[in-house]
């Protein structure tokens, strides 16, 4: 679907530059996983296409009458096809009149049936409860979307635009380099299993990507788990740091790399003990960060793909280590198919 000379082709797309230019708003809605998915989706087509975005918890979007018309794009992102929610939103947004584009993972399943356009994940059948491979490759197809629009709407630069297709198809080597790492994973998350109450902070991409592991975490390992935007730490919730809280502070959007490490200087000050993921070659101060992930070198833009590989192996490791059930956990189902 990528290729350095091409840029980005989708099969069977009837979404037309016409259709685009028609287009005032884009609306994400999803569930779960596929809504974090959808928050990055948010930064990559503004930041490509110059699109206004807005994700929604399907839950939430269906109940607050919002103001989608004909005029409005409406991504809806769900793995298996079949969320009652996220159906029911579709199908809310179809009435209206408004264009629909399902990313999901299962052939044939409802929502892709029932939306104008489908873009398949091409996954495999994804069986573990939690969703893995099905969110890094719903991201991945947000940054195809990304460029496809910018590439249509004249919005992307062509330097832009190689820097991001190069880094897209080097991801498959770098995850692998990063699999290398299992081993210090698979020793923090030894430290992790004991805890009760975890926090993850990140800023733009990775305050998504905190969203992602907290709730991997939590969902395998049954650890309380809480995301945080990296600057929204002091309006409340740094109240409950004491000596000993672990801290997850992710760092792959270097823009925003010193305001992050201040942040985990405020935790550390409260006697918190921090693990950091960053990238290798960029050394993080010894004197803040006890613990640290370390994944492969790539462009910021595509980084949160490659990091939630480690986060999900945190969660993985953690949840091994305190005997829990990693496939079917607890009160979870595959698919959230009732209200
Ligand atoms: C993800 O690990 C969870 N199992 C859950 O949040 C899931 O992403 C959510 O229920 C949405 O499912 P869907 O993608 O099939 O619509």
């Amino acid at each position: 679907r990528v290729s350095m000379e091409n840029g980005v082709f989708f099969d069977d797309f009837k979404l037309s530059k016409q259709d685009l230019d028609n287009v005032d708003r884009v609306f994400i809605v999803a569930c779960g996983t596929a809504y974090h998915a959808g928050l990055m989706g948010k930064t990559l087509i503004e930041r490509m296409a110059k699109i206004p975005v807005e994700v929604d918890i399907a839950s939430e979007f269906r109940y607050r009458n919002p103001l989608v018309t004909e005029k409005s794009l409406v991504i809806i992102v769900s793995q298996s096809g079949e969320t009652a929610d996220t159906l029911a939103a579709l199908r809310d947004c179809n009435r209206i009149g408004a264009r629909t584009l399902a990313i999901t993972n299962v052939v044939g399943s409802t929502i892709s049936r029932e939306a104008n356009d489908v873009i398949y994940t091409m996954a495999g059948p994804e069986i573990a409860v939690a969703s893995t491979k099905a969110y890094t490759t719903q991201v991945v197809v947000m940054h195809l979307l990304a460029l496809y629009f910018g590439r249509i709407k004249g919005t992307l630069e062509e330097t832009e635009e190689k820097e991001i297709v190069r880094a897209l198809l080097i991801l498959p080597d770098r995850i692998e380099k990063l699999l290398e790492e299992k081993e210090n994973i698979e020793g923090i998350a030894r430290l992790l299993a004991k805890e009760e109450d975890l926090f993850f902070l990140g800023r733009g991409m990775d305050y998504a990507l905190a969203l992602e592991g907290s709730l991997k975490l939590k969902e395998i390992s049954y650890i309380h788990c809480e995301a945080y935007a990296g600057g929204e730490l002091k309006h409340g919730t740094i109240a409950l740091i004491e000596p000993g809280t672990k801290v997850i502070g992710l760092f792959t959007q270097g823009d925003l790399k010193d305001k992050m490490v201040s942040n985990m200087v405020e935790v550390k000050a409260r006697g918190a003990n921090i693990i950091g993921l960053g990238y290798h070659g960029e050394e993080l101060d010894k004197s803040v960060f006890d613990y640290e992930i370390r994944i492969p070198q790539i462009s910021d833009i595509v980084a949160p793909v490659l990091a939630v590989v480690a986060l999900q192996l945190l969660a993985y490791y953690t949840a091994k280590e305190k005997g829990c059930d990693i496939d079917k956990p607890r009160n979870l189902a595959k698919s959230v198919t009732v209200e």
